[in-house]
């Protein structure tokens, strides 16, 4: 029996590893046999000898011998024992000599879809984190939470809901979201217009697909939410910039780009200009509207954060009035929580059929677990209660925050009070760059200016959310940043 191959697994087998041993031994055999160490018609130990030399049990060599043979890695020859199968290709990677095989480096000519030069989200990570407008996770009591995904878990289970379905998103959820819009924001949708997403920006990247081919030239705020620009970059759009006061997008600027260009989409976030914070004015939204009858756009209205408005009453969506020029992105992101990644796009059948057959193509349905419990947090009034309670915190703490700013970086900052949003929009008399920099020496972490930026000549700023942080924090925080501005 020929058995030149000497064990050498001892070594790679390591039982405080959190891989299970049969799988240590499957991936050290796996590796040897693609670098030609083992090859076709060698003789393996038997389980018995090879359970001993490594000093695990028999029936573990049995169970990675078993799973080699199933997968056609190994032959068993039967009382003569176990050898590598016959018709293994050239060993797969022998060229790359004893090099450990890691997933470090990619090994053919992949196309990267050209990536930003910085994260688009903050990484985690220890010290002090500065978002950009999040909620409060910790407000969301997680027994209310538990008990939904419970009653929507047992509802499934009895219902048969547990299949493959509507990629369209939870019909619950869509019938609470249609009616939600309609009755609170005047949008003349049904729960045919709706299409539940992986929260907001999943949206925006779905609503984007329908619109854009490569090379189409797309209207952007100079500042802007930069996930969202990356987003149409990596559809292929030409971007095309255009200024903002405070009253919002420059509507002649727009009304020049598309003189210059055939525009097929504006972004706008109306209710709450990111990352400004200003409302786009009325008389504004209706010469936006005409302008995409006009040139034949469509506007994608990214309503991110609706549900926090502290001064006089919130200006009605755009969608209400434009409908079908518009399509329209909402989350549960802000007023529920982040991680549940549950956003939602409102627009004509058509649109949303196409983008529900995006869904399809990329993550086949949706979660439907996580839907179906927001569907009842909805239904059992629960997020209601959650939204008047946050709102008075929140309130609350965009006071309490702007007089901590004022305390704190009275001189150096200047802001307007933000209407509503979670967040503040601080103009420096000091060098931003040189703050940036500096931040991470103090324990801080924020957005750069730049990630706002779609040109050089926009105005630089940061935002700052303050609904995430108690007054403590708040205070921390901003004392940080102090520092870091020198
Ligand atoms: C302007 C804007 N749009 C979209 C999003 C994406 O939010 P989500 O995907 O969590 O709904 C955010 C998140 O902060 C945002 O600020």
């Amino acid at each position: 029996m020929l058995r030149p191959w000497q064990v050498s697994l001892g070594d790679r087998i390591d039982s405080a590893r959190d891989v299970p041993i049969y799988m240590q031994i499957i991936q050290a055999l796996i590796r040897d046999i693609e670098r030609g160490r083992l090859t076709s018609g060698t003789y393996l130990p038997s389980s018995r000898e090879l359970a001993q030399i490594l000093g695990v049990n028999r029936k573990t060599v049995v169970i990675a011998y078993e799973d080699l043979i199933a997968q056609g890695w190994l032959d068993s020859a039967g009382t003569r024992g176990t050898m590598v199968a016959s018709a293994l290709p050239d060993p797969v990677r022998r060229h790359q000599g004893e090099a450990e095989v890691t997933m470090s480096t990619a090994a053919i000519d992949y196309r990267f879809a050209s990536p930003p030069d910085r994260p688009l989200a903050l990484p985690s990570g220890p010290g002090l984190k500065l978002d950009e407008g999040a909620p409060d996770g910790r407000l969301f009591p997680a027994e209310l939470l538990a008990r939904a995904y419970r009653v929507a878990t047992h509802r499934a289970s009895r219902d048969n809901g547990f299949q493959y379905r509507d990629p369209r998103g939870s019909p619950a959820l869509r019938e609470s979201i249609a009616t939600m819009l309609k009755s609170q924001r005047g949008l003349p949708v049904t729960a045919e217009n709706i299409c539940i997403t992986r929260g907001s920006q999943n949206g925006i990247f779905l609503a984007a697909h329908t619109l854009i081919c490569p090379g189409d030239s797309v209207i952007v705020e100079e500042l802007t939410y930069e996930p969202a620009v990356a987003a149409f970059r990596a559809l292929g759009a030409n971007i095309l910039p255009v200024g903002l006061d405070e009253d919002g997008i420059d509507i002649d600027a727009v009304e020049l780009a598309c003189r210059r260009n055939a525009v097929r989409a504006v972004f706008v976030t109306p209710h709450h200009q990111f990352p400004t914070t200003v409302s786009l004015r009325p008389e504004r939204r209706l010469r936006l509207l005409e302008l995409a009858r006009q040139f034949g756009f469509a506007i994608i209205e990214d309503d991110y954060d609706h549900e926090f408005h502290f001064e006089s009453q919130p200006l009605l969506p755009m969608a209400g009035y434009g409908p079908g020029l518009v399509i329209y992105v909402g989350s549960l992101s802000k007023l529920l929580l982040p991680a549940l990644r549950i956003g939602y796009v409102a627009a004509p059948p058509p649109v949303i059929d196409a983008i529900a057959h995006m869904v399809s193509l990329t993550d086949g349905m949706g979660n439907t677990l996580t839907e179906d419990a927001a569907a009842e947090l909805i239904e059992n009034g629960e997020l209601r209660r959650h939204a008047r309670k946050v709102r008075q915190i929140y309130a609350k703490r965009r006071g309490d925050f702007a007089a901590e700013i004022d305390r704190t970086l009275g001189g150096i900052a200047d802001y307007r009070m933000p209407d509503g949003g979670l967040a503040f929009w601080l103009r420096f008399d000091t060098d931003l760059d040189q703050m940036e920099a500096r931040a991470a020496a103090v324990g801080l972490r924020f957005a750069s200016s730049r990630s706002f930026m779609t040109r050089d000549s926009a105005p630089r700023g940061l935002r700052i959310g303050f609904a995430s942080l108690n007054q403590h924090e708040a205070r921390t925080a901003l004392a940080a940043l102090r520092e870091a501005a020198g």
